[in-house]
């Protein structure tokens, strides 16, 4: 691994509910639990991960933006954003930082509308499914742009 490679988990609307909003969908694990827990998968591998939560667009824009000069990887679970929001999609094209986009649960799976996601496109994969341990797959995806040759 290159040395001091950071990761942003930048996580949207309604997730700072994790743990007690919709369990039979998202499971019983607070935020800060799969936060620590990634921390520590994170420490395993050399790689330092930060964490950021916002219910607002442009809040999470702003962090987008911010990550340019700051991390190597963002892991983005946008929330009700990734169906819709544009100016998320744009934001991460503007960064140009590799992103990995993330979902607990599996969006093809429920609502139609959850099968769009307009953020798709400007990421380099998505993880979808698999409950809290999407983001621990997202963070071993990020990490393996990062091993040494
Ligand atoms: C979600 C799926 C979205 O459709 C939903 O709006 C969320 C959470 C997930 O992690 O499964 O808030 O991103």
């Amino acid at each position: 691994m290159k040395r001091d490679v950071c990761f942003l988990v930048l996580n949207g609307p309604n997730l700072n509910m994790t743990g007690t909003r919709e369990p039979e969908i998202y499971g019983i694990q607070s935020l800060e639990k799969i936060n620590r827990s990634l921390t520590d998968a994170a420490s395993t591998i050399g790689i330092s991960v930060e964490f950021y939560q916002s219910n607002h667009e442009g809040d999470l824009i702003d962090h987008i933006h911010a990550a340019k000069t700051e991390y190597e990887g963002i892991i983005l679970n946008a929330g009700a954003f990734t169906h819709y929001s544009y100016a998320i999609r744009d934001a991460i094209a503007a960064a140009g930082v590799p992103t990995v986009e993330v979902h607990m649960s599996n969006v093809d799976a429920r609502e139609d509308f959850r099968r769009t996601s307009v953020i798709a496109p400007v990421c380099i994969g998505t993880v979808s499914g698999f409950g809290s341990f999407s983001y621990h797959l997202a963070l071993a995806a990020l990490a393996e742009l990062y091993k040494e040759e």
